[in-house]
């Protein structure tokens, strides 16, 4: 009988404990399901002033993605970059929890372009931030990364110089000359061959003295020059025009400005400055603009004669290769003293050799670079280039050759 009580008790105790236990789980259900976003990111240690600012920018899926994951500060770095892709959120975390150490702008970058399996190293830091870092070549750079486990500074100039395109053998001594500004990828193995036989040199006096060709011996190996840089084309010892060039455009100089004819460019920024310099009572004259070949071979012949080639090379062009030929050279002396000779002990030199940039105009061949143009210091000879290259050329104290080769052919 007492066990029949008992029975009757627990028969009775039990679905009520059993009902109590569910009702509990149901509101435990009801309340979890009804726990804000705001909530359960603190729960997992999210600071509520971030909660608040992330909160903008994700979207109801995301936070699913987010809540699966621990919390750490630079994931709320990771959700605030500029380029951050709501789509991607699940690969930028994968990613940070396997590279910890990663920069937030280099996950969101590097998942952007579809590299989720890349292997981050901080070879791979420095190829994304190189200051020469190119958004189009990041193929290329982590193969070449791959391929020659180079630093990752000189990946970005390896790429960017094309040099995993080219077949020139890639090895330590080609980033001597590759790091600096001028370098230029055409001329690497020169470099490389001047640099054995110079090697007292800087590698920026070699890279200047080869994109001046002077591993080549003047007047030998040249060119012709190349006639549609207009304004910009060089004559110069390795650059020749042809004996029956003439340039177009050619004007009269007017006797108040001086004598015989130039390129309308030249002469319409020159008059410009003639104008500017007379307002500080200078009086500027152009003695020698446009000379043909015929007077050219004239001059060199005589010079010649008199003083042999050897010296007559210094101070004179031969025919063909005189920027007076060009009709955008002009030698300056002044009204009241013609003579280009004295133009250097004039107030009117002083003015134009830091002004004439401003007109367009190039002190063409400068004191200290006679071994790069191939002439001695001529203080009257300015040649007209544009605004562009004579400011760049004043401001960075380089000859036309050196800028040739660079910005222009
Ligand atoms: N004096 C310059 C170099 C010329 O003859 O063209
Ligand atoms: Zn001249």
């Amino acid at each position: 009988m007492k066990k029949g009580k008992s029975n009757n008790y627990k028969k009775r105790i039990i679905p009520f404990l059993l009902s109590f236990i569910l009702l509990w789980i149901i509101i435990g259900i009801y309340l979890l399901n009804h726990q804000t976003v705001e909530d359960k990111l603190k729960k997992k240690g999210y600071p509520s002033n971030e909660i608040l600012e992330i909160k903008n920018i994700l979207t109801e899926k995301d936070f699913n993605v987010l809540l699966n994951y621990s919390y750490h500060e630079k994931i709320i770095h990771i959700i605030k970059e500029e380029e951050f892709l709501s789509k991607n959120l699940k690969k930028y975390l994968d990613f940070f929890f396997q590279y910890k150490t990663a920069d937030t702008y280099d996950i969101v970058f590097l998942i952007n372009h579809g590299k989720e399996n890349i292997t981050y190293t901080p070879d791979i830091y420095d190829i994304l931030h190189s200051k020469n870092f190119k958004e189009e070549n990041l193929d290329r750079y982590l193969s070449y990364y791959e391929e020659y486990e180079s630093a990752g500074s000189r990946v970005v100039i390896a790429v960017n110089h094309n040099l995993d395109e080219e077949d020139i053998g890639v090895d330590d001594t080609i980033f001597l000359f590759m790091e600096k500004e001028y370098a230029l990828t055409r001329n690497l193995n020169r470099y490389k061959s001047y640099y054995q036989e110079h090697k007292d040199l800087e590698i920026d006096e070699v890279i200047a003295r080869v994109n001046s060709n002077l591993d080549k011996t003047f007047y030998q190996d040249v060119n012709p020059t190349d006639l549609g840089k207009e304004n910009l084309l060089i004559v110069n010892k390795f650059y020749y025009v042809e004996d029956d060039y003439v340039p177009d455009n050619l004007v009269t100089i007017s006797s108040i400005y001086g004598r015989g004819e130039i390129k309308e460019e030249a002469y319409n920024a020159f008059i410009k400055m003639y104008n500017d310099a007379k307002k500080e009572n200078l009086h500027l004259f152009i003695a020698s603009p446009y000379r043909s070949y015929k007077r050219q071979n004239e001059l060199y012949t005589n010079y010649s004669n008199k003083d042999g080639v050897q010296n007559a090379d210094t101070y004179s062009a031969r025919p063909g290769y005189s920027e007076h030929q060009t009709g955008l050279a002009m030698d300056l002396g002044t009204t009241s003293n013609q003579n280009i000779g004295d133009f250097e002990k004039s107030k009117e030199f002083k003015w134009t050799k830091e002004n004439a940039h401003k007109y367009g105009f190039i002190l063409r061949y400068p004191k200290g670079k006679e071994y790069i143009t191939g002439y001695i210091y001529e203080p009257w000879h300015y040649r007209y280039v544009g605004l562009e290259a004579a400011n760049y050329i004043y401001e960075h104290n380089i000859t036309y050759e050196e800028y040739y080769e660079y910005f222009v052919k």
